[in-house]
């Protein structure tokens, strides 16, 4: 038994967290949830990215005041994470002065204390979009495409970070594994860009007028300057179990096991923070996933596009469970997946209301009509077929073991025909009825940390031999 400690990227909560928001946090609960069933202590972070130019502006456009605006946006988060089974041990906010500022002002010494931070006047075009400095060739007719917004021309004095100085030591470690980038599609790409080598980068923004003293950590001895975001949202994940504040906490969970990001930030993880640990004489994370995108309509989908899907107004429709089954099967977590309702619709009544609701509803009936008490179920290994896949992070490839138990159940049933062989063959009838409601139990264990909440209506059922209410019902698209 070991230690697990699995992280999310932390998020901008200017505005509900999107379908796309919801997808790396539903991974990350699936791994955490399966550690746990498996005896590893886990810890489980997630949060949010709060000292950004961004939140301002949101808050500005509505009139708001900053703070009191993030205290609500933070709560949305808090409360769709909630109703979705997050079971985070924890949420950090980068505003947090007691649980985060120490750490990232301690880690921003460790970097002055390596020779890694130098002042420079700088010229260049940056994304609030991104929340980052973008150079002229990724525009497309003046605009950031992922954005579809001009960035703004600025010239300031910023303290920079020597990020050069790592590029060949962060090769040397993803290149032997030591530091895994996955899917291998993704290391490719950071290898690449490893090739062709990291320039400095920006680790500072003047403070500006508009921004609260409360947000953004100020530099260390040069309070003029806040740290970049990047800078001081990267360090969330080690000031978050201790780094800078408790020593022991810290010891206990680092470093990360795995970082679940999206692609589109993968620099960031891959280049930046391991430069920033090793310059601060760190240790690395072991696993960095880099998921692929939620497309809607061919775009991604984003708040700033505007083509988002709301994960309420689907749970309200499908039930929580349903949208945590659709993003574990159906979106691989290596590629980019387009995503429509009526895809959902489909995969919903073909392997929720037909497959496993169907199958639950058909056992049980079975077992309530005939079998006298409850069945002992017996304690099991989680199943291997599941956790060999959810080992090497393939998510819906553990799913397919599941649902080829549910297929191998469901035709079990029919070719053994239970409901006639119980009226001619009683005891025999029975027997097989018994040996169902096991693998029911057993199915139940190995969705656990898929579908928790269906998971616990299985076990129930199986404990109290009864028929329970219909998990999925059929809806029309
Ligand atoms: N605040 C930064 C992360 C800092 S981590 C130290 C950020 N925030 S975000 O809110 O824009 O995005 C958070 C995560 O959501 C990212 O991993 C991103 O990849 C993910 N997604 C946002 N849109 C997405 C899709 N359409 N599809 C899948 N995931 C996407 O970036």
């Amino acid at each position: 038994m070991g230690k697990f400690y699995t992280t999310t990227p932390i998020f901008y909560p200017n505005a509900r967290p999107h379908l796309g928001n919801l997808y790396p946090t539903v991974l990350a609960d699936v791994l955490a949830r399966y550690h746990r069933l498996i005896g590893d202590a886990t810890h489980f972070l997630t949060g949010t990215d709060e000292n950004t130019q961004k939140m301002v502006d949101s808050a500005t456009k509505l009139h708001r005041e900053p703070m009191a605006f993030l205290d609500e946006t933070v709560q949305q988060f808090k409360k769709t994470f909630n109703d979705f089974g997050i079971s985070y041990d924890q949420f950090i906010r980068t505003t947090d002065q007691r649980v985060h500022w120490p750490g990232s002002t301690a880690l921003w010494k460790e970097l002055v204390a390596s020779g890694d931070i130098y002042k420079k006047e700088y010229e260049g075009l940056y994304c609030v979009g991104h929340e980052a400095f973008v150079t002229e060739k990724e525009l497309v007719n003046g605009k950031c495409p992922d954005h579809d917004t001009e960035p703004q021309h600025l010239k300031e004095e910023n303290y920079f970070f020597r990020l050069s100085k790592y590029t060949s030591q962060i090769k040397g470690k993803i290149e032997s594994g030591e530091l895994l980038v996955l899917p291998e599609t993704r290391r490719n790409e950071i290898v690449s860009l490893l090739n062709e080598g990291l320039e400095d980068v920006s680790f500072s923004r003047p403070r500006r007028a508009n921004w609260p003293e409360s947000l953004g950590v100020p530099v260390p001895g040069d309070p003029s300057q806040i740290m970049y975001v990047w800078c001081d949202a990267l360090a969330n994940y080690a000031t978050a179990v201790g780094y800078g504040r408790d020593k022991e906490g810290f010891a206990r969970w680092w470093p990360a096991d795995v970082h679940v990001i999206g692609k589109d930030i993968l620099r960031f993880h891959a280049a930046i923070w391991p430069a920033m640990l090793l310059s601060a004489g760190m240790q690395l994370p072991r696993v960095i996933l880099a998921h692929g995108l939620i497309l809607s309509g061919g775009r991604k989908m984003s708040k700033t596009l505007g083509n988002v899907i709301d994960p309420i107004v689907l749970a309200e429709k499908y039930g929580a469970e349903a949208v945590r089954y659709y993003l574990l099967r159906h979106i691989s977590p290596f590629t980019d997946g387009d995503m429509t309702e009526e895809g959902f619709n489909d995969a919903y009544n073909g392997n929720l209301a037909n497959g496993l609701g169907n199958l639950v509803a058909r056992v049980m009936k079975l077992a309530e009509d005939n079998l006298d008490a409850p069945v002992a179920v017996r304690n099991h290994a989680f199943p291997k077929g599941v956790s060999d896949a959810l080992d090497a992070f393939e998510f819906t490839k553990a799913m397919d073991v599941v649902w080829a138990e549910i297929q191998a159940l469901d035709q079990r049933i029919n070719a053994e025909a239970p409901f006639k062989l119980i009226k001619i063959h009683p005891e025999a009838g029975k027997h097989l009825i018994t040996e169902l409601v096991q693998r029911l139990a057993l199915l139940s264990y190995m969705i656990a940390p898929f579908m928790p909440e269906t998971a616990e209506k299985i076990g129930i059922a199986v404990r109290t031999n009864t028929k329970p209410e219909s998990l999925f019902k059929r809806i029309e698209p």
